[in-house]
């Protein structure tokens, strides 16, 4: 469902100068705009991979357009001028990711501290993510948000930033599992990195729906793209052919990484955190 941006909260200095808006249905958004430095393109892939995770079932944000009016522009143009990006966007629908902590309320981290791992809440999901992100192509850093509610006493990952998903502007995709991809050392926890725990998720990226696919991409909108024939049809391709590669491709992944967890003696077992020096 698409929403209006009725406020501007404020914007960041990364690379696609993205801003914080509320929108009308009183929520807060990370919004990334169209004509921003890294492309436009940036938000038709945020949107096809969004879709696609929340599908599979990994965690994300919700989603969802923010029309940024012209009168919107008008009244915000020098807030965003102040801004330290100095952007100004164009009227128009832009992507939005919901901000997980509610309301701009708890607590978020971008990398959680090396004493925090033990507070995480769903250590299970850190694999599935990284498998999706290799499934879907995705050539910058993993990039996760550690959110926290203000009664919750454990952290939540979620995965963001989807915009160099589809191998990026130049979509040139590696066909191996990146090490970059692997974990930290911070944050292993061997009893997950298994193949045989990621079997759902293989089995569902497997049967994804040609014709669901097709549709996902379809429905980006064109302002979004710069070729919008080539560009579908390259998303579309990426989404098709690597189904096929993410079971062998992680398992590889998975065994490489066990022989290096088993001699660190590091991780997570039961409930007790045990922390070692930085591997490399
Ligand atoms: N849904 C979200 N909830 C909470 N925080 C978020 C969300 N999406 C993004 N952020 C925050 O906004 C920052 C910028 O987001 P993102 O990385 O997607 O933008 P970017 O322009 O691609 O930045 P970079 O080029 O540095 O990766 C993130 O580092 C994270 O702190
Ligand atoms: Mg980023």
């Amino acid at each position: 469902m698409t929403h209006r941006a009725t406020a501007l909260i404020r914007s960041f200095n990364s690379g696609s100068l993205p801003s914080i808006l509320r929108a009308d249905d009183g929520n807060h958004y990370l919004v990334k705009f169209q004509g921003n430095p890294q492309g436009s393109s940036v938000l038709a892939r945020e949107l096809v991979c969004s879709r696609v995770a929340h599908a599979l079932g990994i965690p994300i944000p919700d989603f969802a357009p923010i029309v940024v009016s012209e009168e919107f522009i008008f009244a915000n143009h020098r807030s965003f001028r102040d801004q330290p990006s100095h952007f100004i966007p164009c009227p128009g629908i832009h992507f939005g990711s919901k901000l997980v902590a509610h309301d701009l309320v708890g607590q978020t981290y971008d990398v959680m501290p090396v004493a925090m791992a033990c507070k995480l809440r769903n250590p299970q999901a850190l694999p599935a993510m990284t498998a999706f992100s290799f499934y879907v192509g995705n050539i910058d850093r993993i990039q996760y948000v550690f959110c926290k509610l203000p009664r919750e006493k454990r952290y939540r990952a979620t995965l963001i930033d989807f915009g160099f998903a589809f191998g990026g502007p130049s979509g040139s995709i590696p066909s191996t599992v990146r090490n970059s991809m692997l974990p930290p050392s911070h944050l292993i926890f061997p009893q997950y990195w298994h193949e045989m725990n990621l079997g759902w998720l293989f089995s569902k990226i497997e049967h994804l729906d040609p014709i669901w696919l097709t549709s996902l991409t379809e429905d980006i909108p064109s302002e979004w793209l710069d070729d919008p024939i080539v560009e579908r049809f390259r998303i579309l391709q990426a989404l098709l052919i690597r189904r096929a590669l993410v079971r062998s491709q992680m398992s590889e992944a998975c065994a490489s990484l066990r022989p290096r967890l088993r001699s660190k003696r590091i991780g997570y077992y039961g409930s007790k955190w045990m922390t070692a020096p930085p591997m490399n």
